[in-house]
């Protein structure tokens, strides 16, 4: 399936209390790689690798060129990157990606925070304005969000927003050295006509 037919606009930043969500930009780069660099061993259980060898390194890289092509990917309208924000600093990344148009008009979200401020409900609350911001601004009709299941963690991000599992994936990505299983979530904006933010409450805040 094609992207939307037109640029998506660089996203204002979206709040709930002390949570946040805005488009990534290119002063992003440096404080991003500095919190991967941190979050190393923290991050790479969860990291999408390369099959023929090598990957991702967290921080290992500057991210001038990543948060440039992944603006470019917006303006294609194939995506769209946030960073996550918890009293306004920036504390991990939200990507909306894999956006189809046409008869699907869906996309896929991935994530990670750092580890500073785990279990704070910022990562949940950024989903819900992330989703809301789909379905209201972009008119998308479908998000799904693709899990371990070994990811504890993640699993309750899911589970919190009351997402649908949809079944498993076997050997659907490579992540840190394998192809591994994901299960897939799903919701539709018919499942949530008050909107994600509103049905999930954001209680942790
Ligand atoms: C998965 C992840 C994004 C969750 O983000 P979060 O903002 O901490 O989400 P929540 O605050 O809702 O916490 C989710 C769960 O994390 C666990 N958790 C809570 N505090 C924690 C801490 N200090 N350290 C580690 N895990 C913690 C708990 O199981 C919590 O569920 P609970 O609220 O029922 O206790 C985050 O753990 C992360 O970035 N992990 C590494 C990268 C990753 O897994 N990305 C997702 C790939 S699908």
């Amino acid at each position: 399936m094609s992207p939307l037919p037109y640029a998506i606009e660089m996203p204002p930043a979206r709040y709930f209390k002390r949570i946040g969500i805005r488009g990534l930009r290119a002063k992003d780069a440096a404080p991003l790689r500095a919190l991967l660099t941190e979050n190393r061993s923290w991050l790479q259980p969860w990291e999408a690798t390369y099959p023929s060898g090598g990957g991702a390194v967290p921080g290992s890289q500057p991210l001038g060129p990543m948060v440039r092509a992944l603006n470019r990917q917006r303006r294609q309208g194939a995506g769209v990157a946030f960073v996550m924000l918890y009293d306004d600093e920036v504390v991990g990344q939200l990507s909306l990606s894999d956006i189809s148009g046409g008869a699907l008009r869906s996309a896929s979200i991935g994530y990670w925070v750092s580890q500073h401020v785990a279990g704070r409900g910022v990562t949940p609350t950024s989903v819900a304005l992330a989703i809301d911001y789909a379905f209201t601004e972009l008119r998308l009709h479908r998000i799904e969000i693709c899990i371990r299941p070994e990811n504890i963690a993640s699993l309750r991000v899911v589970e919190k927003l009351g997402l649908r599992f949809e079944g498993r994936r076997e050997k659907y990505i490579h992540i840190d050295g394998k192809w591994c299983d994901h299960d897939t979530f799903a919701v539709t904006a018919e499942e949530v006509p008050e909107g994600m933010l509103a049905r999930f409450g954001a209680p942790n805040t």
